[in-house]
Order: C-alpha cells, then structure tokens, then sequence
C-alpha cells in the first residue's frame, strides 16, 4: 500500500523523508516523490516525483537537482489504484499554483464528481488520480478567505471514502498538517521537530514516541508543537504511545511472517474492495461498461486464472451459475490456452491474476481477444499487463501481497467475482425491466458484514494452532468437502502443500471412496469442510467413511452442534453467513492452518522453495 512521511524541523527535510521513504519500501510501491517547502526565494513547493524503485527514479532525480535546503516536506510512496503508475501520478498533488502539495493514502470515492466541480470552477486537473482533487479543493477554500487549516477542514468535509493526508502548503510555511480517516497516520514527536507517518516503521530512527491519530483527527505540526484538533476545530488530547519495535518487526507491522500479517489485514482489505461497490443496497461496479447489446450476446462465461486464482474462480463459478442461469465454468490458464476453445462475441471471459503478470492468464486473455469475446480481468495491480489489455478491468484493492502464499488477494479476488455475478444478474435484470432479485439483495446485504465477521474469527488463533500441531506431524494431508466447500477446500490444500511441504490433496467428499480411500490409514489428518447445509448429510457420510478407516478428522464448520460435531477429533467454527459467502471465511481458517504447520515445521513461510510470487513464464 501507499506511504506517507512528513517533516518539519531543523534538520534537512529532503533527507529524512528519503530514509522513511525507504523503510517504507517493504510495503510495496511503483512510484514515488517529496514535496519541501524551501526558505529562500522559491515561490512555489518544490515537488520531485519518479516511476519505479527509489533507487531508479526519485534518488537519482534528486542528485541531479540542485534544491536549497529546506526543513519541511512530506513524501510518499504510492501503490496505484487510480492511473497507472507514472511520473505524472506520483504523488505528491498539487493546486493549480504550486501552492499547496498533498500525499494521499486510500481512496477518495467521490473524486469524479468533485473534479468536475472543480474544472467549472477553472481548476486544471492534470493526472487521472483520485488525490489530485485534495490540493485543488483546498486551493479553492482558502482563495474563499479560509485559512489553511478551516480550508483542509473544509475540504475533507466533502471528501468521501478513506484518507490519511499530509499537507504542506508555501504561505503558510512553518507548519505540517495531518488529517485521517480510515486510513492509518501517526504523528511522531521529536526534540525541537516532529513528524508525520502512515506506518511507525518510516520513523523509528528518530523518535519512538507516536500520537495514533484516530478518525476525524486534524493534526496541525510545527517545529516545536503539535495541536490536534476534531472535526469542528476543537483542540482535543491524544496521549503518547511508546513503541518499542526493532526495525524488522515494525517493516512486518509487529508480525513474524507477512503472510500472518497479509493473513488478518483481510477484513481492511475486504473493506477497500467493497468500498463504493454496494450502496444503499444496490451495486456500484462502473469498470464494467457493457451495453445492452454486450450483455444480450452472452450465452456463456469462463474463469480462467492460475493456482489460487484459479481456486477463486472455482469458489466464484457457482455464484454465476445459479444467479445467471447460463454455463459457467472455470479453466486453469495453462489448458485452456492449448485447448481450442470455443470462443467468440457470445462467450464473456473473466481473467483472475494477482499480479496481473501471470504468462499463461495473458496468453488466454489474448486468444479470448483474437476470437471476438468479451474480456474482463480481475487484478490486484494497477497498470499491469492484464489491466492494459482487457475490454473492463476491476482492481481487487487488496494492497500489495509480500508474501509468496497467496492470502488477502484470493479472497479480495474471491469477493470481487462475487460482485461481478451480482452485477451481471443486475444487470441484465434491468433491460429486462426486472426489480432486484431477492437473491442478489441478500448477498449485497450480506457482504458489508463480512469484514466484522473474520474479525470475529481471527480473534482467536489458539484452536487454529492446535489442529495445525496434529497436521504437521504428518507427511500427507487431506482435504474434503461438497459444492462450495470442495473449491474452499482446494484452496487449503494447496496453502498447506506450498507452505509446509506436506503433500496434500482436495477431493469432493463424495469422490474419495472411488479410489482415493484406500490412502486413508489410522490417525491420517482428512481436514473436512462443512458450510453448505443442503450437503450436510452427505457429507456426514463421506466422514463416516473416513472414519470407519481410523482417519483423523479436523472439521471447519458453521454447525455450532450435532452428528458432525461428535464425529470430529477437532473442531474450528465459522461464523455463519450466506452458504456462498462462506469459502471467504473458511478461507481466513485454511490460511491460518498452513501457516501454523509451516512454522512448526520450520518453513521458510514467506519464501517457499522453488516458488516465485509473480510467474512470468509458461
Ligand atoms: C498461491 O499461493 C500462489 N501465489 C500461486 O498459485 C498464484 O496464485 C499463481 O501463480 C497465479 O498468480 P497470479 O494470481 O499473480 O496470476
């Protein structure tokens, strides 16, 4: 995700900001650039902004340039999710003078309209980023007699969406300011300077002592004083925290593995996803521009994506199919692209890439294309190569995944398809002239309470971590479930195979007794997956049949008692929701279960072996 660091002191801005810059790296980024408020003679902010790496743009941009010196400035490191990664934008924005210059974490819902205010107005936009309309707006306030800070005040009462800020601005050029909501910042305190972060790990060099700002917090930093002031403008109290992290803990957030971490940022993520996509009860989807005619031509999709984004598809698949009533189905990238299949104007084809790089995702996207279909990609990467080459593209919004193990970008995919189906039925329910089917109102009611609910889940890991203990100890695995729980069941095995190195293998529960059972020997570990309550018998028997051969059952169930419970040796429980949400919370508890074994074992968790996180070639 994006970084943000600001400074005001008396040592050189342009170098701290650097440094933080740089402890921000492990974040993940594809831009970045400073703003600093120089003393003499310079009329406007100076603002240095560069595609790529720190050490191929912004650094050399800076040694090539000549700036005076300067003791306030705020940089960034920006993760596109508006615009493609560019120099242009980068962050920092600023107003139409060079005036006023803005770091933005998080995503302003409501740019499109403000940018359209704002251009009546006069206002030049010049990027295609949503934070570009933070300066302008700000511009505008105070050329309306505001101050500074009634003039950010002003400006974020008519943002909407999710915003850490910090903000410079050359009249007024002894202060820093910093403004959150949704979106983490934290003031550092020093001795004679103090600064601003989004992440603590930008400043441990030079002070431990941090104000987390919460929601609505305006902090207004000067050399000597922070003042922190409320939505109103009235001055409140915000104590200081101590945090005693080493460096590698805070790059992790205070975590052992990115993937833990990657493991319960999932309900932020899922927010982000969802964030402007369902409101008031209906779905906002504006990537997806089909006409009347695209949308009547469909008569069949396909899901095609690699490993885990294939397993999204595979969860995805029956959403489409019984919301949609057409052939739905899902395709590993790697067969299909080799298959002749049928394609053409009537087929839609949804392409699931993490990275957006994956060689044999682009190679079908490609042939999709050459034979008339229609392509849509779902990417967690903006800008990348399946973005550019799609008809419609959707950002998935998870933030960027550090570790190889693909965790929080599987169920942001996951969630995002799911928005796809119901926006498709919608769709389609609209030139018929039909009202929302109860369906996808249930489902769109459904989603917003997710977030809370794998929060509720991930509270406590101690269950999770006694069932891996059993697992690890094992060279073999399996996994079973029906329906739904069979494709969440996918996804487990293939986190627990990568991670740990225990072979391990998904089958539909009603599968095994056509071959795989004879595998099944005394105390094996046959991890069953039970969320789908019409399979509930059935999958009662294929456990009875695991059973009767010594086999050692772990459930994961919604099921708070019953049959299934008894028969189990150990039991994790997920909260209930709709039977086609649920892979998205067994998900949090199959993640949790290889990454316990994978510790236990001593695995390279985040860097499995012979494993790369983005595979470009076939
Ligand atoms: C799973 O944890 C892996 N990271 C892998 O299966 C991955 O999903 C696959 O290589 C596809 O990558 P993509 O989503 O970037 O296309």
């Amino acid at each position: 995700m994006c970084g943000i660091v600001g400074y005001i002191g008396k040592q050189d801005a342009q170098e701290i900001l650097m440094s933080g810059l740089r402890r921000l790296e492990y974040r993940g980024y594809d831009s970045a650039g400073i703003a600093l408020l120089c003393e003499e003679g310079n009329p406007e902010v100076k603002v240095i902004k560069r595609e790529g790496a720190l050490s191929e743009g912004l650094e050399a941009a800076l040694e090539k340039g000549s700036f005076s010196q300067s003791g306030i400035g705020i940089g960034h490191t920006r993760w596109a999710t508006h615009g493609a990664p560019s120099d242009r934008n980068a962050h920092p924005h600023t107003d139409c003078h060079q005036q006023i210059a803005v770091v933005h974490n998080g995503i302003i819902e409501n740019y499109s309209e403000l940018q359209a205010d704002l251009e009546q107005l006069g206002h030049c936009i010049q990027t295609e980023v949503d934070s570009e309309v933070i300066p302008h707006l700000i511009e505008h306030f105070k050329n309306e007699d505001h101050d500074i800070l009634s003039a950010v005040r002003e400006t974020v009462r008519r943002l909407q969406g999710a915003y850490a800020l910090a903000i410079v601005d050359h009249s007024s050029n002894s202060s820093l300011i910093g403004v959150r909501q949704d979106s983490p910042l934290v003031v550092g305190i020093g001795d004679g300077e103090n600064y601003l972060a989004s992440d603590v790990a930008a400043l441990l060099p030079y002070t431990r002592d941090v104000i987390i700002l919460e929601n609505g917090d305006l902090a207004h930093l000067t050399v000597d004083d922070v003042v922190i002031y409320d939505e109103d403008g009235v001055v409140i109290e915000r104590s200081i925290t101590h945090v005693d992290w080493d460096a590698e803990m805070a790059e992790k957030g205070g975590y052992p593995h990115f993937m833990l971490k990657e493991i319960e940022e999932q309900p932020a993520s899922w927010e982000a996803t969802l964030q402007g996509r369902i409101k008031n009860g209906d779905i906002h989807l504006p990537e997806i521009t089909f006409t009347r005619a695209d949308l009547e031509t469909v008569e069949q999709i396909y899901l095609v994506g690699c490993g885990t984004s294939f397993h999204a598809g595979l969860a995805a698949m029956p959403m489409f199919e019984n919301l949609l009533r057409m052939p739905v189905r899902t395709e590993i990238a790697s067969e299909f692209r080799y298959r002749d299949p049928v394609l053409g104007p009537e087929v839609l084809t949804v392409f699931i890439s993490q990275s957006g790089e994956t060689a044999d995702t682009l190679a079908c996207l490609e042939l999709a294309a050459k034979h008339g279909a229609q392509t849509v990609a779902i990417t967690n990467v903006v800008g990348s190569s399946l973005s550019r080459k799609a008809d419609h593209v959707i950002y998935t919004r998870a933030g960027p995944e550090i570790s190889v193990a693909s965790t929080k970008t599987y169920t942001a995919q996951l969630l995002v398809l799911q928005l796809l189906a119901c926006h498709l039925t919608r769709l389609s329910g609209l030139l018929a002239g039909h009202e929302m089917s109860e369906d996808v109102r249930a489902l769109l009611k459904e989603m917003p309470h997710l977030p809370q609910k794998m929060r509720d889940l991930l509270q406590d890991h101690a269950p999770i971590k006694e069932m891996a203990r059993y697992v690890a100890g094992w060279q073999d695995a399996f996994f079973i479930g029906r329906g739904l729980d069979y494709a969440a069941a996918m996804e487990g095995q293939l986190k627990l195979k990568e991670i740990s190195y225990i072979h391990a293998e998904a089958y539909p529960a009603g599968e095994l007794k056509h071959g795989t059972l004879a595998l099944v020997e005394p105390g094996i570990p046959v991890l069953a997956v039970s969320t789908q309550a019409h399979l509930r018998s059935k999958m009662s028997s294929n456990i009875e049949e695991v059973r009767a051969r010594g086999g050692w059952i772990g459930l994961v169930t919604d099921l708070k008692e019953g049959r299934l419970i008894d028969m189990a040796q150990s039991v994790i429980f997920v909260p209930p929701t709709a039977p086609s949400l649920a892979p998205l919370l067994v998900a949090g508890v199959l993640q949790l279960l290889a990454y316990y074994a994978a510790v236990l074992r001593g695995c390279p968790v985040d860097m499995p072996r012979n494993l790369a996180k983005s595979v470009t070639v076939e």
